[in-house]
């Protein structure tokens, strides 16, 4: 089976720790092919007709359907199965890192002059909303830090994500392709990147910002994508940062990384051309994705564009596949992902001020030659799963 891209600063895995991450993929490839396909027959051929029966209706929400089916025997069994190998996943890459871990820390530091920059802050203060629930199981989350230093969650998330992210394709993860030109988890940089060249052919940026950053998956793409621009990039947790950087300098590529949140950025008015952020959105609180769309629109430029890719809102998805999409809410400590997901994006940018008829909303799906967008539609005639969604908006 695959392995992640062996840049530099790729934690190495043993063989009997690779052997548990393939035990780990092949399992979540099982999943996804052959066990929650069955949930939806459960879902239509028992629990649906059981519902109309006792109420003269179908179920109307996710909320309906969840109630539902958490009742069935079949949708413990998944659900329980599913949270399982999430904590396998972390477990096994959790103890590959420590393992090397010093090594890491110290191939992080700055040898020659560096390209680009690394800005920590000692006092920053973690906001509540990452600190007081580890996103999707990671033992200490994106921040906590073990020891000075510390790469320990960036590394984490760089192998880590690689295996969590390839599961969700199904049998399609065996065809997934992670090389030093396209890196598999630059997949929603290179989408966001593809749909701001489409929509606006001539954008030369000078300055571009990547808001929750975390290891630079996305962001390295911007530095290919339009040579010449500043790079900055922001994210709250001091160990990603650190390997950010780290992982940015062995590659060659310049980016300005710093410890800030979106929520209240240090940079001046006007000061970027594009703002954008990839899977920032369903990890922060509906209070703070409010705030940061704020923020973009203030260090934007008038002209300038922001676009954020998230994985799906529930927009389009019918109640059954809306209670499937929302597992992680209840299930993968991502609080936030519902609530997110239930409004529709141009909502969200109305109310920090962009204006709703500059503001734009599509699917962005894999298609057999790259990316392929959508404009996101409310209608439930043609609901689909894993379709991610990128919105944002141009400053008048
Ligand atoms: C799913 S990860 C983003 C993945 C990354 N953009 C990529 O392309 O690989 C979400 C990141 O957002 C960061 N984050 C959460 N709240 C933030 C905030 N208020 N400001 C900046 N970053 C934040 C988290 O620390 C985490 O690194």
């Amino acid at each position: 089976m695959q392995a992640p891209y062996a840049h530099p600063m790729m934690p190495r895995a043993l063989h009997d720790e690779h052997a548990r991450e393939n035990f780990v993929l092949d399992l979540k490839i099982h999943m996804e092919d052959h066990v929650y396909p069955g949930d939806e027959l459960v879902y239509e051929r028992q629990a649906l007709p059981k519902f109309k029966r006792e109420h003269g209706r179908a179920p109307q929400d996710r909320h309906e359907v969840r109630k539902l089916m958490e009742a069935e025997p079949y949708t413990q069994m998944w659900s329980a199965l599913a949270r399982t190998i999430q904590e396998m996943l972390w477990d096994d890459i959790g103890s590959c890192v420590e393992r090397q871990l010093p090594e890491l820390i110290e191939k992080a530091k700055d040898k020659d002059k560096p390209l680009g920059s690394l800005r920590i802050d000692p006092s920053f203060v973690v906001p509540r909303y990452n600190d007081a629930v580890h996103l999707h199981c990671v033992p200490g989350g994106y921040h906590e830090q073990v020891t000075k230093d510390d790469v320990m969650a960036g590394a984490v998330y760089e192998r880590g994500a690689y295996y969590y992210v390839a599961g969700l394709m199904g049998s399609k993860a065996h065809k997934a392709k992670d090389t030093a030109e396209t890196p598999f988890m630059g997949a929603q940089g290179r989408g966001t990147i593809g749909y701001l060249k489409h929509r606006r052919p001539e954008l030369r940026p000078k300055r571009i910002l990547d808001i929750g950053c975390t290891t630079g998956n996305s962001t390295l793409c911007y530095v290919d994508a339009f040579p010449g621009a500043e790079i900055h990039a922001v994210d709250i947790a001091a160990p990603c940062l650190r390997y950010g950087h780290a992982k940015a300098e062995a590659l060659g590529k310049k980016v300005h990384y710093s410890q800030q949140s979106g929520e209240k950025l240090d940079f001046e008015d006007a000061y970027f051309d594009v703002v954008v952020s990839h899977g920032l959105m369903h990890e922060t609180s509906y209070k703070a994705t409010r705030n940061i769309l704020r923020e973009v629109k203030r260090v934007l430029k008038p002209g300038g564009i922001s676009a954020h890719a998230d994985p799906q809102f529930s927009i389009g998805l019918n109640p059954y596949h809306s209670f499937m999409h929302d597992w992680d809410t209840h299930y993968n400590a991502e609080p936030f992902w519902g609530t997110l997901h239930d409004r529709h994006p141009v909502e969200w940018l109305a109310e920090a001020g962009f204006d709703r008829n500059r503001s734009f909303a599509v699917w962005l799906m894999r298609g057999a030659n790259g990316p392929e967008y959508q404009p996101v539609s409310e209608s439930t005639e043609h609901s689909r799963l894993f379709r991610g969604i990128i919105f944002g908006a141009e400053k008048a």
